[in-house]
């Protein structure tokens, strides 16, 4: 496909900072409303605001400890906008903002494209055509490595080409088979120290073993459907913190034994939505919050 369609706002350059950095939004207007995903289904306003609210300000304020958190500010009428996952996906100062699949979404774009403008990223706009849903379908190998993505679901295969062009980078597209794991980032973690958490059943098999063919078997930690569906794998990993949802005694187990110390988190609000951890916050190289003009 064409990569005429990429248009480029603006520049700025990245600058060092100790803490990784992450975005978030408010939950102040989050509710479910439609049906985008099998777990929203039988919880149509099902959630409790109260207890959104402060199952969300629980994990800003974990975060917080271990990371930067910077804030968008919620929209009405955009009741997933909390899931900043979806907003693009961003390295090097360059975002691709996202292309919804669901019309239901695609208002949040907007909203999203003017923080990344304003806040002095270059920002990419995919047609419609080609949807693709940010963070939740695309994530980085955290120790070198490909750039994981996910299609079948939402984000279509033929955006992982412009992913390749942006940033110069392999891309491994992933097929996403089971509709309770519709983005990548419910199903698949990269970890640090060359891990990877994952939910096989997922996937195709020849996703499956391209993810085998990269991670060797001592660094996979392999996630039961009983973990999966409490959303293990949507996981927030910093340096070796790791931020999700409640999951089993075996796999907090087995995390220690890879040396990583479990945040358990209680997201049974967002789980409503099929979110959890990891869909509550984007990755944000850290930039001068200044414009170019
Ligand atoms: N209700 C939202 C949707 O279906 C949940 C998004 C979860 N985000 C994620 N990165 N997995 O789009």
């Amino acid at each position: 496909m064409s990569t005429q369609s990429i248009e480029i706002v603006r520049t700025i350059s990245p600058v060092a900072s100790p803490r990784p950095s992450y975005l978030m939004c408010s939950p102040r207007f989050f509710d479910v409303n439609y049906v985008i995903n099998p777990w929203m289904a039988d919880n149509v306003h099902a959630a409790s605001p109260e207890r959104a609210a402060a199952q969300w300000q629980h994990l800003h304020n974990a975060l917080s400890e271990i990371a930067d958190v910077t804030l968008i500010d919620p929209q009405p009428g955009l009741p997933d906008m909390v899931f900043t996952a979806n907003a693009g996906l961003e390295r090097n100062g360059i975002v691709i903002v996202s292309s919804f699949f669901h019309s239901e979404r695609q208002g949040e774009e907007l909203h999203f494209a003017r923080w990344f403008e304003e806040c002095g990223y270059t920002v990419i706009r995919l047609p419609q055509s080609t949807s693709f849903e940010g963070e939740g379908d695309a994530l980085f190998s955290l120790n070198g490595g490909p750039l994981w993505a996910g299609y079948g679901r939402r984000s279509t295969k033929e955006s992982h080409l412009q992913l390749a062009h942006v940033w110069n980078v392999e891309v491994v597209s992933l097929h996403l088979i089971d509709p309770r794991f519709y983005h990548l980032d419910t199903c698949f973690a990269p970890l640090n120290d060359g891990y990877v958490m994952y939910y096989p059943a997922a996937f195709d098999a020849a996703s499956v073993s391209s993810i085998e063919a990269f991670y060797p078997v001592h660094k996979r930690i392999v996630v039961s459907e009983a973990d999966a569906v409490r959303f293990a794998c949507n996981a927030i990993n910093v340096d070796r913190s790791i931020l999700v949802n409640e999951i089993s005694r075996e796999l907090t187990e087995r995390l220690k034994e890879a040396n990583f110390t479990v945040i358990p988190l209680q997201l049974s609000e967002f789980l409503k939505a099929g979110g959890a951890a990891k869909c509550l916050v984007m990755r944000l190289s850290p930039l001068l919050k200044q414009t170019t003009n």
